[in-house]
This record gives structure tokens, C-alpha cells and sequence, in this order.
């Protein structure tokens, strides 16, 4: 069973070659219209399900249509409205899920409700966010950097803010894709040492810097998230922002990197919070492509986890 559940638990070749094949699937694209199927339809027949349990504006509507282009039928699903909001099991839910599509997509809160899904299913399962790791995201954002940049191999990167689900999966990215990665933030919100420590072990140099213009200097990319994100309690908001307003990337930090560096930000943001709306909007932002590589990437991932 080919699940996507992280990207430091996919092989290196995997990975490379899901990247290789969501930038030949966009090319072959070439300026046909947004919602029309592709040339090849390899998911014709197949039905996938697309579960949330929490909140999604580009994973929804990328891996929907992203599914349909390639000919395949699409659910969409919100755990609330499942028997799985009223205390069935994962388990059941998974088996009984398996026995009518092709593969599931789950955005949910814990990993263990994503692992419990992957072991029980007989189908696929596709990691579409938890509280722990949003893998879809980093797969589009490599994607991303190699469109405008060439190869991400020893490349640094900066992290500011956060250290959540989002940079832990830049990290499983950095020690997969041979980068470097700098965190720059509050102590208290240190990515998860798990991480960090699986970057090493590939050979990825981790730093961590707590002045945000020093760790800027000479980056390749800035990348940054929410300071809330949709698992942290809404108590946490007031010192959350009081920690990491010192972190938010301005026109300070990005002139302190490379003058081609990328400022990068798997969206939804909270403009002038985490990063200026002249960052944002400046010429070294990308964040709109790594939106549209959303779409690319996860057809990518669906016909690799379906082998088609
Ligand atoms: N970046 C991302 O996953 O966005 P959504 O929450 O809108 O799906
Ligand atoms: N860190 C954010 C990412 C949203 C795509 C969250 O989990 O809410």
C-alpha cells in the first residue's frame, strides 16, 4: 500500500520523482483551460474521498479538481457531518471507506487519526494537514522553488516564527532534498527536536538563531506561516503575538538574504502579522505559484499512491 503520509517516510527517489512528474503534468498543461481535463486521464473510474476536519480553502479545491483533470470523481467530506464526528471509529471508518473508493485524502488534528486511517484502509491515504506535518504543502513548494530557482540541493533556507507542522515538513524536506535550514523564533516555539533531528541525520545543517535579521543574512529563501495555527487554542493568541512579532518578515529581513532569495508562505496569511503586505507582494514573493502547485504536486502524489 502506497500511503503519503510524510515526506521523511517516502524514499528520496519517491519524492523526486513525484516532483519530476508534477512539473511535466504543468507543462503539459500549457495554457489549457483552468478546469479542463487532461490530455491523459489516468484516474478515469476512480473515486477518491477528500475528508476535513478541520477548515481548507486551497487543499479542498486543488486535490478536487487536480483529481477531476485527471479524469477521476471526487467527495467531498467534513468529518462533523460523518458517523466518525459521533464516535465511530477511525478504524471502522477507514474500512468501511475502503470498500467504495479508490483512495482517501484526510486533513484532521492528531497523527495518530491519520496513522489509524493508513492502517486500517485497504486503500491509499493521503495526508491533507494534521497538527503534526502538512506534507502536500512542502511537495508544491518544492515545486515551487526549482520553477523560479533551479535545484534545491544546498540551498539554505530560513524558518521565522512558528516551529509547527509547516516547518517540521521543511525540515523532513531539507534532510530529503540535501538543504539547509535555519529556524529563527521564540524559544518556546522551537520546531519538534524529532525533526530537527531527522534533518541531521541526512546530512542537513539545522541551525537555530534567535536574532531574525542575523539568520536572514545570505538566505536563499524566508519562509514563514500563521502565528496561530488551527490546532492551537484561541487562549494562546495574545502571547503568540506578543513572541513572534519580532519575527515577522519585513523588507528589513529579506534585504538582510540574497537579493534573488524567495519569500515563500503556504497561505492562508494574516497580512502585516507574520509578514508585511509589501513582502507579500514584493518581487521576491511566490506565494500565489505555490498555491497553484498545490494542484500540481498532488496529482503527482494520487498517481503515485495509485501507481498510474
Ligand atoms: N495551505 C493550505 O493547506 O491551505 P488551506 O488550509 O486553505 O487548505
Ligand atoms: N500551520 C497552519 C497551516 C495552514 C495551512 C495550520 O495548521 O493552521
Amino acid at each position: 500500500m502506497k500511503h503519503f503520509l510524510d515526506i521523511h517516510k517516502t524514499t528520496r527517489g519517491e519524492l523526486r520523482a513525484m516532483i519530476d512528474q508534477a512539473r511535466r503534468m504543468k507543462d503539459a498543461r500549457d495554457g489549457r483551460p483552468k478546469g479542463m481535463a487532461d490530455d491523459e486521464t489516468p484516474l478515469a473510474g476512480r473515486m477518491v474521498a477528500l475528508i476535513f476536519e478541520k477548515p481548507s480553502t486551497r487543499t479542498r479545491v486543488s486535490f478536487d479538481v487536480g483529481i477531476r483533470q485527471m479524469g477521476g470523481q471526487t467527495m467531498v467530506l467534513s468529518g462533523k457531518e460523518m458517523q466518525l464526528g459521533h464516535g465511530e471509529s477511525i478504524a471502522d471508518t477507514a474500512r468501511v471507506l475502503s470498500r467504495y473508493v479508490d483512495l482517501i485524502m484526510l486533513r484532521t488534528f492528531e497523527e495518530a487519526t491519520l496513522l489509524e486511517m493508513a492502517e486500517h484502509a485497504t486503500v491509499p491515504v493521503v495526508n491533507g494537514l494534521t497538527d503534526a506535518s502538512h506534507p502536500c504543502q512542502i511537495m508544491a513548494d518544492i515545486v515551487t522553488y526549482e520553477e523560479h530557482r533551479g535545484a534545491i540541493a544546498g540551498r539554505r533556507f530560513v524558518w521565522s516564527g512558528d516551529g509547527n507542522n509547516v516547518c517540521s515538513s521543511w525540515l523532513h524536506a531539507a534532510g530529503q532534498f540535501g538543504f539547509d535550514l535555519t529556524f529563527t523564533g521564540p524559544e518556546t516555539l522551537d520546531p519538534d527536536p524529532g525533526a530537527v533531528a531527522f534533518a541531521r541525520s541526512r546530512g542537513s545543517n539545522v541551525t537555530i538563531e534567535r536574532d531574525p535579521v542575523r539568520a536572514a543574512d545570505g538566505a536563499d529563501a524566508i519562509v514563514t506561516d500563521t502565528w496561530v495555527s488551527m490546532h492551537d487554542p484561541e487562549s494562546a493568541r495574545e502571547r503568540r503575538h506578543n513572541q513572534l512579532r519580532p519575527y515577522q518578515v519585513d523588507a528589513r529581513m529579506m534585504a538582510a538574504g540574497k537579493p534573488d532569495a524567495l519569500f515563500m508562505h503556504c497561505l492562508p496569511a494574516h497580512r502585516n502579522e507574520e509578514a508585511t503586505s509589501e513582502v507579500m507582494d514584493g518581487p521576491q514573493s511566490v506565494i500565489f505559484d505555490e498555491s497553484e502547485n498545490r494542484l500540481h504536486a498532488q496529482k503527482a502524489i494520487v498517481r503515485w499512491c495509485l501507481g498510474v
